[in-house]
């Protein structure tokens, strides 16, 4: 099988499993989990944070940071097809007690300016308007095809955000490809977000993991947020063993992620019905409307599992992310079956 449904199919390195099945731990519960402890300082080091906190998901750390941002009742700017407001339960709202204020990136990069974040804001002057509480910005934006935001568009809303005293929280879930993308560290695109979240289990390799950062006190209060979502873990240290390997070792392997989904999109932008842009296909995420073909993406996709090759149907969307289990001759080996598929 070529599985490109997800960067977050990819299976622990030898190395990892080796740091696993060697890992000191403790009871990361009691803070005396050394690999924990270990995971947690390198993260905050390597983000120029204050400091870090181990989640066992990208969703936890997410709404944690929801969570600490804001009071009931306030709303959080969004881009609309942003991850925390559409793939994460509606937890804002059950567990935050926020409602996602969507907006829509008006170039479709879902990159969001900061005048289109402004149109979003409620002033507080006005009373009876739910009052904004926080800016969600997501870097690499998984479902606008992994596209990037740079370092002065973060600068910049981050800034304007916090002269309305709004915090900004970046879900960088994939930062690590952002960064590699722009050839900027993932401590620069972070640095003027309040707080940030990325994960170890996707494009580095982990099998669990993501990490939260910010200042001292935001994180101290993240431990108390993640008890109350279940999130307080034992002997975690097995698992951050890896997380510390992703962290080191990962980012460099991650140009050639990119290369391929390059390779991948250019192929695809051949072939007939389909969509796409691969100008635009910047990290290791390819996005491509079927609605062309006049076959429907599940059904393509569908056709494509027989095939031995596993994508993701999204509306009339496919995606397909590439990531180190992925070789070169798997994506010509993809690409031979879509265009088979397609000429069906
Ligand atoms: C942009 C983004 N944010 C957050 C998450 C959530 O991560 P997790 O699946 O670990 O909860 C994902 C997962 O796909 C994601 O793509």
């Amino acid at each position: 099988m070529i599985d490109l449904r997800s960067d977050t199919v990819t299976k622990p390195t030898p190395a990892m499993r080796r740091a696993m099945a060697e890992a000191e731990v403790g009871d990361d519960v009691y803070g005396e989990d050394p690999t924990v402890n270990r995971l947690q300082e390198r993260a905050a080091e390597i983000f120029e944070k204050e400091a870090a906190i181990f989640v066992p998901t990208g969703s936890m750390g997410n709404q944690t940071a929801v969570k600490l941002h804001t009071r009931p009742g306030q709303e959080v700017v969004i881009e609309e097809r942003g991850h925390i407001y559409n793939f994460e339960m509606a937890t804002m709202s059950a567990f935050s007690g926020v409602l996602a204020r969507p907006v829509k990136s008006n170039d479709g990069s879902g990159i969001l300016t900061w005048d289109e974040i402004a149109s979003a804001i409620h002033a507080k002057a006005a009373y009876y308007v739910a009052p904004t509480g926080l800016v969600a910005l997501e870097n690499s934006h998984n479902l606008a095809g992994g596209s990037v935001l740079t370092r002065d568009r973060t600068e910049d809303i981050c800034a304007r955000a916090h002269e309305k005293n709004l915090p900004v929280h970046l879900d960088g879930a994939r930062i690590f490809n952002a960064a590699a993308a722009l050839g900027e560290t993932v401590a620069d695109l972070a640095r003027p977000a309040d707080s940030v979240m990325f994960c170890l289990s996707k494009g580095l390799g982990a099998p669990v993991g993501s990490m939260l950062l910010g200042k001292r006190e935001f994180i101290d209060e993240a431990r108390v947020v993640r008890k109350m979502l279940g999130g307080g873990m034992r002997q975690a240290g097995v698992l951050a063993a890896a997380g510390l390997i992703a962290l080191e070792e990962s980012p460099k392997i991650l140009p050639a992620d990119h290369a391929h989904a390059k390779l991948l999109a250019e192929g695809i932008a051949e072939l007939p019905g389909v969509k796409i842009d691969p100008e635009k296909v910047v990290t290791n995420i390819v996005i491509f409307d079927v609605t062309g073909t006049g076959l429907s993406a599940d059904g393509i996709c569908a056709q494509l599992r027989e095939r031995n090759v596993l994508a993701s149907g999204f509306g009339s969307s496919i995606r397909m992310v590439t990531h180190y289990d992925v070789s070169r001759s798997d994506i010509e080996s993809a690409l031979r079956e879509l265009r088979s598929v397609l000429a069906n």
